[in-house]
């Protein structure tokens, strides 16, 4: 099965982002090449991360890892091997508005102990697009699935144990000087609880856990079916959510 493994950013100051990422966020290092440094979580991903230091901020490509029949099917450009930790060979390919996805073979590093405190994997990456339908063709149609509104990096979600660490999580985070700007909260879509912050390095941020696993027979839900009190933006309605923030840092980071 294929697997989300990573999202590849530009930074304009690296050493800025990796002590967020580190100290206060809960990644590992997981090594440099030249100007990137990777980043990983507690399972077996060799990375979540990476950040390359560039003149602007910008979202490089979102990677995929998946078994070498399932990568020999996608088009693309084919890479030999990919000179990143995990390394592997796959293809990159490129979206109907410049989205960069990178499919890699797979290659698994020993996970660490599941630590309250830091993040599991990436849960998703949401993508802004300004034509959803053809970029859903895409997704469906070349890469086998289906993905989300503009051209530029929404959030990326990363997955933490249960919803007590996402709790503690707010808490770090809120100690370290960054508000939560939307959360603690439960989705209605996925069902899943969530706090969301903005990374000093520009783009949204979100811890998650408890998200719904759907099978085949599932109904695929819209709108109508998470319907709340004027106001309220999740099924608990306790928190606040700042809007210009949230909308101004969810399209400040653009494809490069
Ligand atoms: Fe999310």
């Amino acid at each position: 099965m294929m697997r989300l493994r990573a999202v590849e950013l530009e930074v304009t100051d690296l050493s800025k982002a990796a002590e967020f990422l580190e100290r206060v966020w809960g990644l590992f290092d997981a090594g440099s090449r030249g100007k990137t440094r990777y980043f990983r979580a507690t399972a077996d991903h060799p990375y979540v991360l990476s950040l390359t230091q560039a003149e602007k901020a910008a979202v490089d490509a979102v990677t995929f890892a998946g078994s070498a029949s399932e990568i020999s099917k996608i088009a693309g450009e084919k890479i030999k091997e990919f000179d990143a930790p995990g390394g592997g060979a796959g293809a990159i390919v490129e979206g109907p508005e410049g989205q960069r996805y990178r499919f890699v073979t797979n290659s698994e590093v020993p996970e660490k102990p599941v630590d309250g405190n830091r993040p599991i994997q990436l849960s998703h990456v949401v993508l802004n697009t300004r034509d959803w339908e053809a970029c859903e063709r895409f997704a469906v149609e070349k890469l086998g699935f289906r993905v989300s509104d503009r051209t530029s990096l929404n959030h990326s979600a990363f997955e933490m144990r249960d919803l007590d660490a996402v709790m503690n999580g707010i808490g770090r985070l809120r100690e370290a000087g960054y508000a939560c700007t939307w959360g603690p909260g439960r989705h209605g879509p996925g069902n899943n609880v969530f706090g969301y912050f903005v990374a000093p390095f520009g783009p949204v941020v979100e811890y998650t856990a408890e998200v719904e696993q759907v099978g085949d027979d599932y109904r695929v839900g819209g709108p109508e079916d998470w319907k709340w009190p004027a106001g309220r933006t999740d099924h608990w309605g306790i928190s606040t959510r700042d809007n210009s923030r949230m909308h101004a840092a969810e399209r400040s980071v653009p494809w490069s």
